[in-house]
């Protein structure tokens, strides 16, 4: 990577205010409101924590606007009527507003277990669905939601992965897809919580919830698939996307070890996926603990690390108050000395000794890369942000929140007809690791993804009878 001399940190410091001002005030987002016909009209169905979370970032978009809300709880209903600008109108029982003829689209934002009943009603009433991440419960729901999906072309089906529309992950992926990595071998995925020393959580029994089981639905597996469904699932997509393939088996530990509060869920997991050429995802979910090795230890509790024979990449999304973070590493450079000559002992030997670590370098998005189009003033800025990323005084940031870029694309896609990127085939794939993974360390075994193919699945060819 180029590092222009010539500018010090002061004068890089200043030109980089100034891009960023540019940046701003350029920015995509801001965009003249459309005509109200051609924004979707959208009802959202659960207004819990995301759901109330989502309507926020309606709020500040354009493309679709708010004409329902639905919650059985009166209460997450009230907040989220009044929190969006729209001012839908409130619905407890969700199929009032999939008579509506003006609703073209639903979100679906409600516990795991709602997710298939309310998906298939809303696509047989003809409407579009986002539906929140994993995406089905149960084997059975993975067949009928492909079949129900596969009939009805002209409907759109996306799932909230969102990582799959974050610039980072994005160009993790073209990283990957020109070999900047190598062989791409491994990834490592982390989501560890400390719910000891954080114990107002959402993953602790409260035992007083006026709602009872249905306010504790994340630690009952009748519910919920647990910290696999809630937060490996948008890992295990991202091994899947990286790897360009899906797991074959999947193995590993689960233990209800720290939390004896009545749930039926694990609070520690362990998982193991091997891919078909022989490369790994590494997944830990742990509730006792919340470090993170990852970007030099800056970033606490989740994260992914993708591995290559050439490269490593350090990534994560942003929250609300940190941004998204990408970081590359590069590997030693192949050496290839004659073997059995002194030059060769030497290599091998400083490379089994001294594990000397490379220099971290920001992932730099398209916005960053220096083109033959841009002028000396543009290449100026670029250059002068390329060098304070590498310094570390500034970090690469997403022109947009992935959660609003997904919500953007799926009103683009309700509007065109095209495919999202977190599409049906996504989505079941992703609930098909978090179904097996949860089933393999249930009952103790190495499970092939194959399996789910006969789980619960009418169609399925009975197994030829032994003779
Ligand atoms: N993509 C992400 O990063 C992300 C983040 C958080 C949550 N989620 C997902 O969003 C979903 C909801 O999670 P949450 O944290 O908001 O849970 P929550 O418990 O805070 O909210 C769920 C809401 O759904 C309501 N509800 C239950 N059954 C209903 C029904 N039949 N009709 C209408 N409303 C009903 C509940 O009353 C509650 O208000 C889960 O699937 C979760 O995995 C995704």
């Amino acid at each position: 990577m180029s590092e222009p001399k010539e500018i010090t940190r002061r004068d890089a410091t200043k030109i980089a205010a100034g891009a960023t001002a540019a940046v701003i005030t350029g920015a995509p987002w801001i965009q003249k409101v459309k005509a109200a016909n051609n924004q979707i009209q959208m009802a959202i169905i659960g207004t819990g924590g995301r759901g109330q979370y989502h309507i926020q970032h309606i709020n500040g978009l354009d493309g679709g606007r708010l004409v329902a809300a639905c919650d059985i709880f009166p209460t997450n209903l009230d907040k989220a009527v009044g929190i969006s600008k729209d001012k839908p109108k409130g619905y407890k029982d969700y199929r009032e507003i999939l008579n509506r003829n003006d609703v073209d689209a639903v979100m679906i934002a409600t516990p795991l277990y709602t997710h298939f009943p309310i998906t298939r009603d809303a696509l047989l009433a003809g409407k579009h669905v986002f539906c929140e991440k994993s995406l089905v419960h149960k084997p059975e729901e993975v067949h009928a939601l492909k079949k129900l999906v596969t009939e009805r072309p002209k409907q759109v089906m996306q799932v909230g992965l969102q990582r799959r529309y974050s610039r980072f992950y994005q160009t993790a992926r073209q990283m990957v897809d020109k070999g900047l990595l190598g062989d791409v071998t491994n990834v490592y995925a982390q989501w560890h919580r400390n719910l000891i020393n954080v114990p107002s959580n959402t993953w602790t029994m409260k035992k007083n919830d006026p709602r009872g089981e249905d306010g504790n639905w994340r630690l009952l597996s009748k519910f919920s698939g647990g910290l696999v469904a809630e937060l490996g699932s948008h890992q295990m997509d991202i091994a899947d996307w990286m790897f360009g393939s899906h797991f074959d088996t999947v193995s590993g530990v689960g233990g209800i070890d720290y939390f004896k509060d009545g749930r039926d869920v694990f609070d520690s997991v362990q998982l193991i996926f091997r891919y078909p050429k022989g490369q790994r995802l590494l997944a830990s979910y742990i509730s006792t603990n919340q470090h993170c090795a990852l970007f030099g230890g800056t970033r606490a509790q989740f994260g992914e690390m993708i591995m290559g024979t050439e490269g490593t990449i350090h990534i994560t999304v942003g929250t609300d108050e940190e941004p998204a973070l990408g970081i590359w590493y590069r590997e030693p450079a192949k050496k290839n000395p004659a073997p059995g000559t002194a030059k060769a002992a030497v290599a091998s030997a400083s490379l089994a000794s001294t594990g000397k670590g490379a220099k971290a370098l920001p992932i730099l998005l398209s916005k960053d890369e220096v083109t033959d189009q841009d002028s000396f003033v543009q290449k100026e800025l670029k250059f002068a942000r390329r060098w304070l990323y590498s310094k570390g005084v500034m970090v690469p940031e997403e022109d947009r929140n992935p959660v609003d870029q997904q919500l953007i694309e799926f009103w683009d896609c309700c509007r065109s007809g095209a495919k999202p990127k977190a599409d049906l085939e996504i989505g079941l794939s992703d609930s098909i690791a978090v179904i097996l993974s949860n089933l393999c360390m249930k009952e103790d075994r190495k499970i092939k993804r194959a399996e789910i193919e006969t789980m619960g699945n009418p169609d399925a060819k009975a197994p030829a009878k032994k003779a």
